[in-house]
């Protein structure tokens, strides 16, 4: 059980950048956790704030502002509106959900750092950084393109290779070009506040090796090497047009570090929520009765775990993170999720397709945690845990036992007489269930807590299948009569311990049992329905998802893939520089198409059989939004004879067809003249 030295709570959730909307990796990493987290809190009657937002500053946001010509506060303004929506209409229950361009954020940051500037915590350091002269501005590793020394991708990013995957700085760049202007970058100094970490070694040795050998393996683990790497001062400071002002003279055209100003978000997310209670905010940030608890995804540990707290104790008034259960990543479909390539599962979809379904994507997204290693979402399993576990074992258990009672009790919470082995055992074994959740829930293990939840359903399924009561009808009501009580114990706690994990079902048993005035606390035990009450009637709790609505999911993601291959020319303009024999190593030649069709459950692609010269042979090409088969049967193309067959939608296709790719990314035709004959080499 929770410690009792904890009188309060404050919780937070990583805030999203409003660049995008927010995808199930987010929710399955952070904020489902986090609200099942707070509401058993809240379960317990527990004093929680539960503090979310929008983080809004930082080089992604201008990124995105750039490539779709809108200003920073314009595409912020957006996501942030579509970000609080999803997040309310999918149940994450924050007290607040704030955003840090707001005028009460920038002001209590830029004050905190005032506070730090006053006290000679910050080192003033002059560096030499990549300056795009013809822009007349500071350039930030994600500004500078270049070519990866690692594996010659002609795009990678001054601080990434999206290619190979390397962590790089923008010097190490071969041929460094600036994405304002397109020149190559000079070399300028610059001065910027640094925080000097390493000082805090000591610290946070003490703090995280010592103090807290609770935190979860991986999370201790990264914190571990990041210590033994040794720390160094972090520039606090940037050189952006966007963000917070740095509050110092001599720093006009700078503004605050993301990480630096992101993390205060929490606390100026609580001042303005605790404003509106009435509540002290300082409760929830400078107690050491309070429990300060981050939930997190693994790419922001460093950030939570090491320089958060030692910008909180360099402050000197605040307590500390008590623990910061990270999460590793959910992969979509055996990939990466991201949000440049529209690879994700997006919130505000999941909500329109699947509406009143909110419940299994948090009961999925929980039993596949990734708590301790990476995992990996697929819909198909989605369709599995949803008709295999929540229909089959928990919707089923708790229909058996309501049904059975209007039929043959009216509806009449039926009496318990003369208690059989089996009863005793299986009210003994429901009465170990809610610790077991609770203790699991404590230590941040939501997956455990939720199969616990899950074989409490079982142990229900398990005693209707043995006590068979709907054989008994005839001969022995009174039994029957005892075996229903018992089961509907069984759905109360059920319904009690749900709560948490499942609201919108706790919300519909606790129709369906007339429970409302029960607690948490009530869950176990064997007498919480009382002869008096009569039943609601049977609600659906969950139904069967059917194989063409998976396949629709799954359709959209496949299309996506294609997209992103047409795409592909877009963002790559001018490729690496090849030689005569690279050239030499492509068979082009003059084909003519015999058949079209569409292939199925695909509106990008069309199948066709090609004429080479040499054989006949079919191809499968992202075009139908360009072109109808009808229109293509019978023009010459050209073919790139000699590509690996691929596999596309199920079919082999051998070979690829060329086309222009417009701006806009339409496709127009390069055809062969007509009198060239088929099979004849291009070069
Ligand atoms: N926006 C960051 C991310 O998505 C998380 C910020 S968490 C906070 O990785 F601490 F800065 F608020
Ligand atoms: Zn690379």
């Amino acid at each position: 059980m929770t410690e009792k030295k904890f009188n309060r709570f404050t919780v937070t959730a990583a805030l999203p950048y409003a660049n995008g909307p927010v995808h199930i990796g987010h929710l399955a990493g952070v904020y489902v956790p986090a609200d099942i987290y707070v509401r058993y809190l809240r379960c317990l009657g527990r004093d929680v704030a539960f503090i979310g937002g929008s983080d809004e500053h930082g080089v992604a946001i201008t990124l995105k502002a750039r490539k779709e010509g809108k200003t920073p506060q314009q595409i912020v303004d957006r996501y942030h509106e579509i970000i609080k929506k999803s997040f309310t209409s999918f149940g994450i229950s924050f007290d607040i959900y704030s955003r840090t361009s707001s005028p009460k954020h920038h002001e209590m940051a830029s004050a905190y750092f005032d506070k730090l500037y006053k006290n000679g915590v910050f080192e003033e350091k002059e560096s030499w950084n990549f300056y795009d002269e013809k822009a007349d501005q500071f350039l930030a590793d994600r500004y500078i393109k270049g070519t990866c020394p690692v594996c010659s991708f002609s795009e990678a990013y001054g601080d990434q290779c999206e290619h190979c995957g390397s962590t790089l700085s923008p010097n190490e760049l071969i041929h460094p070009k600036s994405m304002l202007s397109g020149e190559e970058p000079i070399m300028k100094a610059t001065k910027h506040w640094y925080f000097p970490l390493d000082k805090y070694e000591n610290f946070l040795r003490e703090y995280i090796l010592q103090d807290h050998t609770e935190w979860k393996p991986n999370v201790s683990g990264q914190c571990k090497s990041w210590l033994d790497g040794g720390l160094r001062a972090r520039p606090m400071t940037r050189d952006l047009g966007w963000g917070i002002k740095v509050p110092i003279k001599g720093a006009t055209g700078k503004v605050l570090y993301v990480w630096f100003d992101a993390p205060i978000g929490y606390i100026s997310a609580t001042q303005e929520w605790a404003a509106a209670k009435g509540k002290n905010w300082e409760d929830y940030w400078k107690k050491e009765d309070t429990k300060l608890v981050h939930f997190i995804g693994k790419d922001n540990i460093v950030f939570h775990c090491i320089i958060f707290p030692s910008i909180l104790q360099a402050e000197g008034s605040y307590i500390l993170p008590d623990n910061v259960p990270a999460n590793e990543f959910l992969n979509l479909e055996g990939n990466k999720i991201s949000t440049s390539r529209n690879w994700a599962v997006w919130l505000h979809e999941y909500l329109e397709d699947f509406p009143d379904k909110q419940d299994v994507l948090r009961y999925v997204l929980t039993a596949n945690a990734p708590e301790t290693k990476d995992n990996d979402f697929t819909w198909k399993d989605f369709q599995t845990r949803n008709n295999s576990e929540l229909v089959a074992i928990y919707g089923n258990f708790v229909n058996r036992a309501v049904v059975l009672t209007h039929k043959f009790f009216k509806g009449e919470v039926p009496e318990r007489q003369n208690l059989q082995k089996i009863d005793k055992d299986t009210l003994e074994a429901l009465s170990t269930f809610p610790d077991r959740i609770a203790s699991a829930l404590e230590r941040f293990k939501f997956r455990e807590a939720l199969n616990h939840l899950m074989d409490l359903a079982r142990l229900g399924n398990k005693y209707l299948a043995e006590t068979e009561p709907w054989k008994l009808i005839k001969t022995d009501l009174e039994r029957v009569s005892t075996i229903l009580n018992v089961s509907l114990q069984m759905v109360t706690s059920l319904g009690l311990l749900s709560k948490p994990f499942l609201p919108n079902t706790y919300h519909k048993l606790s129709r369906i049992l007339n429970f409302g005035d029960l607690k948490w606390q009530d869950a176990g035990r064997s007498d919480n329905l009382k002869k008096t009450t009569v039943l609601g009637p049977a609600l659906l709790l969950f139904e069967k998802i059917e194989d063409d609505v998976i396949e629709a999911q799954i359709k959209k993601l496949m299309d996506t893939k294609d997209e992103n291959q047409e795409t592909a020319v877009q963002i790559y303009p001018i490729k690496e520089k090849i030689n005569y024999d690279d050239f030499m190593k492509m068979d082009l030649r003059v084909g003519e198409i015999l058949t079209a069709e569409p292939v199925p459950k695909s509106n990008k692609l069309l199948k066709f059989t090609v004429d080479t010269g040499l054989d006949q042979r079919t191809i499968v090409s992202g075009v139908a939004k360009y072109f109808s088969p009808q229109e293509m049967v019978g023009k010459k193309v050209t073919v790139l004879l000699n590509l690996a067959p691929r596999k596309i939608m199920g079919i082999i296709s051998q070979g690829m067809l060329l086309f222009a790719e417009n701006e806009d990314g339409s496709l127009k035709s390069v055809a062969p003249d007509t009198n060239a004959t088929n099979g004849a080499g291009i070069s």
